[in-house]
Parts: C-alpha cells; sequence; structure tokens
C-alpha cells in the first residue's frame, strides 16, 4: 500500500493536521475510519485525481495529524470542526464529502456544522445510529485495555476484523497491508477517538434532511456497519443509492477496490 500522496500540515486551532491533496477539479474529501488514516484512500485517489481534486485528511491525532491536547473532551464535532476549519483554510466552499466508517460519523457531523458547503454525500461501511449500551461498555473497556497493556495487541486483534470472510480465506496480504497502514497511532488518539465514538450522537435525525444525491456503499461481509445498517440508512436519505461490494468487509474499498471504485466513480462522475 502506497504512502497516500504527500502530506502537507496545517495549524488548526492550534493542532496540525495532516493532509494530502491530489488532482484537479471539483472537491472531493474523503474522511478516513478507526483507527486507520489518510493512506487508506490510496485506491480511491489513483481512480479520482484525474477528474476530481482529491483531499484527504488526517482526522486529529492520525497518521501524520498532531494527537488531541484533551483526549477526554475529543467529540465527533471535534473531528468535524478541525475538517470545516480545513476546508476554510483551503478556499472549498462546496464539496463532495465522503466517510468511511468512524469518518462516515464524522461526516453527519460535517452536515449538521457546514449543510450548505456539502454538494453530495459517499457513505462507506457506516451507520448513522449511535452506540448502543454494551457497545458503549466494550468502548470502555477497551480504553481501560489499551491504557493497561498499550496499544498493539488490541489494534492487531481490531484489524483482522475489518476484513470479511472472502479476504481471509484468498488475500491474507490484504489483511497484512491494512495492519502496517494503522502502525501504532498514540494512545491518547485512540482513547479520545474510542470515547469520542462511544458519546457521539444518533444522526439518524439528520437522515430527513439530507437533500444532496448520496451514494451509501457496504461490503457484504462487513461486520462492523452490516448491510442492514446500511440499507437503514440509505432508506432515510431521500434518493439515496445503495450499493452491496460483493466478497469484501468492512474495508470494502481496500478488499474490493476495482468494485468500489466502480460504483464510486459512476456516482460522482454523474454528478
Ligand atoms: C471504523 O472502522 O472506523 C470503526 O470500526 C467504527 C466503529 O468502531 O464503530
Amino acid at each position: 500500500m502506497a504512502e497516500g500522496g504527500m502530506c502537507v500540515r496545517k495549524l488548526i486551532d492550534g493542532t496540525a493536521l495532516g493532509y494530502s491533496i491530489e488532482g484537479r477539479g471539483p472537491a472531493l474529501v474523503l474522511l478516513h475510519g478507526f483507527p486507520l488514516n489518510r493512506a487508506m484512500w490510496e485506491p480511491q485517489v489513483a481512480a479520482l485525481r484525474d477528474r476530481f481534486t482529491v483531499i484527504t485528511p488526517d482526522l486529529i491525532g492520525f497518521g501524520e495529524s498532531d494527537p488531541p491536547s484533551d483526549p477526554d473532551k475529543m467529540t465527533m464535532d471535534t473531528f468535524a470542526g478541525a475538517v470545516v476549519r480545513l476546508l476554510d483554510t483551503l478556499g472549498h466552499d462546496r464539496i463532495i464529502l465522503g466517510g468511511f466508517s468512524m469518518g462516515g460519523y464524522v461526516l453527519f457531523r460535517v452536515v449538521a456544522q457546514a449543510a450548505a458547503r456539502i454538494g453530495a454525500l459517499v457513505i462507506a461501511d457506516s451507520r448513522a445510529g449511535a452506540d448502543s449500551d454494551e457497545a458503549r461498555q466494550r468502548r470502555m473497556a477497551t480504553i481501560a485495555r489499551i491504557r493497561e497493556q498499550g496499544p498493539d495487541a488490541f489494534l492487531t486483534e481490531f484489524t483482522a476484523g475489518l476484513v470479511g470472510a472472502s479476504t481471509k480465506a484468498t488475500r491474507p496480504g490484504v489483511l497484512e497491508s491494512i495492519r502496517r497502514l494503522v502502525g501504532t497511532p498514540p494512545v491518547p488518539t485512540l482513547t479520545g477517538a474510542l470515547a469520542a465514538m462511544a458519546a457521539r450522537p444518533d444522526s439518524r435525525p439528520l437522515l430527513a434532511k439530507i437533500a444532496v444525491p448520496t451514494l451509501v456503499l457496504v461490503g457484504e461481509e462487513d461486520t462492523i456497519t452490516p448491510p442492514d445498517a446500511a440499507k437503514e440508512m440509505a432508506s432515510g436519505i431521500r434518493g439515496a443509492r445503495l450499493v452491496t461490494i460483493p466478497a469484501a468487509g468492512h474495508a470494502a474499498n481496500i478488499e474490493a477496490p476495482q468494485a468500489f471504485n466502480a460504483a464510486l466513480l459512476d456516482f460522482v462522475t454523474r454528478l
């Protein structure tokens, strides 16, 4: 897997945010998931950069962005606010916005903060609802585990859940490359993001207010944000298109880049 393009860093509210900007054309911003970074979008950047200005930020703490100064205060709105201010700095007032998984949770907060700037949405392997009580408790247990044992065992276990059964059986190298891509983010980054995901609001009330073209993508074998969650989300957004990626799990954009890119390009080139 490549390095995710040349990284630029900009100071946003006192925190340096890393991002890549590649290509020419309408601005398309892609938000990565947990515990990944902007390099996860490399297969999509390669497919889009001939026609779009593709901006891939590292969310606060991930990739080449600074860790959060106060991890206990991190929220999805903090991540989203930094993205909105990055766009202000870059001078992009109308964008196509995409988010994968946690990046989708952040995407909903960008919609809440800056709906007028968004021309279209791409929501991949994510969900609109908040965590269940059990999911919240699991996140808190994970935070305690990371603080006690360090992050590496957790990251290796968690990464294994990102890919589907087909990828595990037939393309083991994909999991290894995702594990390398994840690296070892700083502990405050991981605990801050886990706490922020646990506390995130229910974004389902936003769905009916979305009035821009929307593509929802999901890996057929996604067990973290399964196809049912994608279906529910797509059915709440007027006119949304739902595409299921065969033989792919949660990390569908990396596991099955051809099918994922075909659906993505078909959508964004017809806007
Ligand atoms: C992600 O892929 O961003 C996370 O797995 C999402 C989550 O844990 O809810």
